[in-house]
């Protein structure tokens, strides 16, 4: 039986991982839970799956909880230090880290460190500190296994080959609701049609940056400590029906590929279980009720994005973790109005020109340039409202 801790058990990778424990009761049980402030579906998840140890980073929503509970077997902990003492847990087998943005940096590492094995959906570690997370797995000799589709597909593509045959990693990107819309038309892009992703249901910040490409921008940095592979063996292709997940080009010509219907339970699933896959009976993938699929170069002009992605990546050091604050921002004023869409780039943009960037060498230096850049971009953002 494994025992399973799940940073960020709320959000929609949260449900999907419980979906998969629920279905294999013999294999999996859950043994800590963590979440923002939603004490009420934390509590439903408590009710369900009898965690040992449970956090919320919002103090009052984990008084709620704890008042409502009335549970001695349950520990409820807050705030950082509480979400820190669940992800290092020692009976873990395995940590899902699955809290969105720069807040899943701290607890991923802690429990990376402390030797536990991680399976990472949470990207935005990655960009901000990829380098020191992949020196800390090896020093722990503990892998960390990939859950975003994009990478869980070329790990599968990965298996059973050796790493310098490897030519180049392809992405696929789905080129979410505006990838048909000019640059005229994205200026008004609405928040209604932004959070309309095409293929995926997913959180909220995710799936705008999948409408900015930014995701796609966040996983190739993640891609290049995932697989420790430098950039210019990073491609994209703008794929829009989301089957196949990503791709690996080796020297010889040959090139591997993981396809299937967009389900997060899949990778998430492979994760848990590598090296084995269990029965997760999804719909067979009949190609012909697709006819075709469909290829395209990303477009750099239409999705700035991307590009600022690409630059933050080639400038290293603290950049990329000035490039997901500021872009954390930008998403967090466009999802309360506060910003169009195209200003989203604006603001990741005015705020990567004024960076200083330093040497990546510990936590503090990824928490420092995140800081700088989140007060930065709140100000590019008010400049922009004036
Ligand atoms: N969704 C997908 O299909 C998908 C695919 C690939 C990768 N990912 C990545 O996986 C991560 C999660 O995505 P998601 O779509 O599942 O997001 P989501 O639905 O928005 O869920 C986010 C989770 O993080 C928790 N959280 C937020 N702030 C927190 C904090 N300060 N401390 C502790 N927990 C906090 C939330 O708790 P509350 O509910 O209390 O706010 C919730 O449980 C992201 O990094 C995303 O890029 C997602």
């Amino acid at each position: 039986m494994k025992q399973i801790i799940i940073l960020g058990s709320t959000g929609s990778i949260g449900a999907s991982t419980l979906d998969i424990i629920q279905r294999f009761p013999d294999q999996f049980s859950v043994l800590g839970l963590v979440a923002g402030k939603s004490d009420d579906k934390l509590e439903q998840q408590i009710r369900m799956f009898k965690p040992k140890i449970v956090a919320l980073s919002d103090a009052p929503a984990a008084k709620r909880l704890r008042d409502r509970l009335d549970d001695p077997t349950v520990q409820v902990l807050e705030g950082p230090e509480g979400i820190k003492e669940v992800a290092c847990h020692p009976e873990s087998d395995l940590v899902i880290s699955a809290i969105v943005g720069a807040a899943g940096l701290v607890p991923t590492l802690a429990a990376i460190q402390a030797g536990r094995r991680v399976a990472l959906a949470n990207k935005e570690p990655m960009v901000m500190a990829g380098q020191l997370m992949q020196e800390e797995a090896h020093r722990q000799g503990q892998p960390i296994f990939p859950i975003d589709s994009e990478h869980s597909a070329i790990f599968q593509s990965l298996v059973g080959h050796r790493r310098e045959d490897v030519r180049r990693i392809i992405l696929t990107a789905s080129g979410g609701p505006f990838w048909d819309f000019t640059y005229e038309q994205m200026k008004d892009a609405t928040l209604e049609k932004a959070l309309k992703h095409p293929n995926w249901d997913m959180g909220a910040k995710i799936t705008i940056d999948s409408a900015t490409l930014m995701n796609k921008g966040l996983e190739v940095i993640e891609a290049r400590w995932l697989f420790d592979c430098p950039p210019s063996q990073l491609d994209i292709v703008v794929h829009r029906e989301s089957i196949i997940h990503s791709l690996v080009e080796y020297c010889d010509g040959s090139v591997m590929a993981q396809l299937g219907l967009p389900d997060m339970r899949t990778p998430i699933s492979y994760a848990m279980n590598f090296p084995e896959r269990v029965l997760l009976d999804p719909p067979p993938l009949n190609l012909w009720n697709y006819g075709k699929l469909t290829f395209y170069q990303p477009d750099t002009k239409r999705f700035p994005c991307l590009r600022l992605a690409y630059e933050a990546l080639e400038g290293g050091g603290t950049l990329p973790a000035v490039l997901n604050a500021a872009n954390e921002i930008a998403v967090d004023a466009f999802l309360n109005n506060g910003i169009t869409f195209i200003d989203i780039a604006h603001v990741i943009e005015k705020t990567l020109d004024a960076a200083n960037p330093q040497t990546l060498t510990s936590l503090d230096d990824a928490l420092e340039a995140d800081r700088w850049a989140r007060e930065k971009a709140e100000s590019c953002i008010h400049s922009l409202a004036s």
